[in-house]
């Protein structure tokens, strides 16, 4: 079983002495005492655990840590109702994970809310930022605080949080982190339905209507030869087709700026997609090189 931390100090130390150890131990061609970091909110699925394996065949030091952050979450949302399931979380990272760092909001936050913040600025505004105000300045300010804690030479991330890859690696841009980030393609049910720790509260009529979100994405995708609006047109018909899902937003944007592209665009795109069903929201994306 992986190692249970929960304090700052002692995950210090425990990194600390495995770079020792790695640099008089190691042999020498392996990377010598690299640390890998995997961030995560815990309720671990399968989707996490393909983050966590792909962290240990980086080879080194493999952390994960389980917080649910706070400062991410607006006053309506979820917080309270967000998943928490440590011990299972701990046991599926049995042989995937060194240590699991899991702090609690107070030894994350001593002073309760913290007065320094990062900001992703107008990239954080749009789409997701749009629906959830302070959503990627709280994302991007517990992403520092860990990179800090941790010194990890890479972190990996999901794809499926397309945004949050894209402020993160603005971050470490902007700021000059000596730190590699590596991105980890979604994970899917049999049906399409990229996984999520939200997936749980979708039964019965609304788990069924969920996998229109993949479907108008590979609709889209379909028609990325026939360029934008054929690609958006495609993907809303199939959206529009389901009463249950009510559209948040669905756009192509350029991934490189994260800007949605203009309708005569052609070149590597993401097309985005984010909507309800029943009282659960839900994102997806996919890739597409739009002719
Ligand atoms: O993607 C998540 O689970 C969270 O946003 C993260 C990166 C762990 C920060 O709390």
């Amino acid at each position: 079983m992986p190692v249970v931390v929960t304090t700052i100090a002692e995950l210090r130390e425990r990194i600390a002495a495995e770079r020792r150890a790695a640099l008089q131990d190691g042999p020498a061609d392996a990377p010598v005492g690299r640390v890998v970091l995997v961030p995560t909110m815990g309720a671990l699925h399968d989707g996490h655990l393909r983050l966590v394996s792909q962290a240990r065949d980086l080879g080194g030091f493999v952390v994960v840590s389980v917080f649910v952050n706070p400062l991410q979450f607006g006053p309506a949302e979820d917080l309270d109702r967000y998943p928490r399931t440590l011990d299972h979380d701990v046991a599926a990272l049995e042989g995937l994970a060194d240590v699991v760092f899991a702090p609690s909001a107070s030894e994350m936050y001593p002073n309760g809310e913290p007065a320094t913040r990062i900001t992703a600025g107008e990239a954080g505004t749009r789409f997701e930022g749009a629906s959830r105000p302070g959503h990627f300045d709280g994302v991007l300010t517990v992403v520092a605080k860990l990179f800090n804690i941790v010194q990890p030479d890479v972190a990996v991330f999901g794809q499926k949080d397309a945004q949050q890859v894209h402020v993160i690696g603005r971050m470490v841009d902007d700021l000059d982190l000596p730190i590699t980030i590596a991105v980890v393609e979604t994970v899917r049910e049999a049906d399409g339905l990229a996984l999520s720790s939200r997936n749980r509260y979708l039964e019965g009529d609304d788990r069924r209507a969920a996998v229109v979100l993949s479907q108008a994405l590979a609709a889209g995708a379909a028609a990325a030869g026939d360029g934008v609006e054929a690609v958006l047109a495609a993907a809303w018909e199939r959206i529009d087709d389901e009463p249950a899902v009510r559209l948040d937003y669905l756009v192509i944007v350029d991934p490189a700026s994260f800007r949605e592209v203009a309708p005569g665009y052609r070149g590597p795109a993401l097309l985005l997609v984010a909507a309800r069903v029943g009282s659960t929201r839900l994102i997806d994306n996919e890739r597409l090189t739009i002719a």
